[in-house]
């Protein structure tokens, strides 16, 4: 059943809402023990999958480049051309480091965030790390779609994705659990990252409230 989807910032400080169509947040089906970090590239699906699998959860969607957005009142873009990639790369970790708090919940860092020391070993202290493992094939496909990011502006989308293969997938591969990825809709994505969750017990099934288990319990029973 569609329901209203979490808000979510992603590309913009504005705050707007999205239909999901996946499963009513209000009753969750699944109990989540820890938070879940989403890890990978740009072009990965960690901000689609991320609200999705937090719609099925029933729990809270944080993008962590819409909180630096929201946190420094200016798009990434921005913030890369007015002050640089290291002034970026600063406010990154600090903001990171405020959102490990509370309720368990779904997390989407930004492509370069796991590959800072500090931020990935609090990533890895503070929830389950899930990476988003897709090929170079994929990764140029699903970013031709989008201008907004400043690492592949006036440059060849192969060439830069395929560096940062090479230098980043060693680091990504620290992530407790790894997904692959393929070009298909973004709901099978959600459904493997479930599986991985639930084999590693990091999700559980819910059972139904006491209530309806009664009801149950009495309808099969003789009168
Ligand atoms: C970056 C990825 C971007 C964003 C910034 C830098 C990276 O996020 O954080 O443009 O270093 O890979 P997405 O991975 O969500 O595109």
């Amino acid at each position: 059943m569609a329901s209203e989807g979490a808000q979510i910032t992603k590309g913009s400080t504005k705050t707007r809402t999205r239909r999901s169509v996946l499963a009513d947040s209000s009753n969750p089906r699944w109990r989540l023990r820890r938070t879940v970090t989403l890890i990978g590239l740009m072009g990965s699906g960690k901000s689609a999958v991320g609200r999705r699998l937090a719609q099925e959860l029933g729990v809270r969607f944080i993008d962590a480049d819409s909180e630096i957005e929201a946190a420094a009142g200016m798009t990434i873009p921005e913030i890369f051309e007015k002050f640089g990639e290291p002034y970026f790369r600063e406010r990154e970790r600090e903001v990171i480091a405020r959102l490990y708090h509370g309720e368990p919940f779904v997390l989407a860092f930004g492509g370069g965030a796991f590959i800072n020391p500090e931020t990935r070993a609090l990533a890895k202290r503070e929830s389950v790390t899930v990476w988003l493992r897709a090929d170079l094939e994929v990764l140029v496909g699903r970013v031709a779609r989008k201008d907004s990011r400043p690492l592949l502006k006036n440059r060849d989308p192969r060439e830069v994705l395929s560096a940062l293969i090479e230098q980043r997938y060693p680091i990504y591969a620290e992530a407790a659990l790894t997904v692959d990825t393929r070009d298909e809709p973004h709901e099978a994505a959600v459904r493997n990252v479930l599986t991985a969750l639930r084999h590693a017990r990091e999700v559980t099934r819910q059972r139904p409230p006491r209530r309806r288990r009664r009801a149950a319990l009495t309808a099969g029973s003789p009168s």
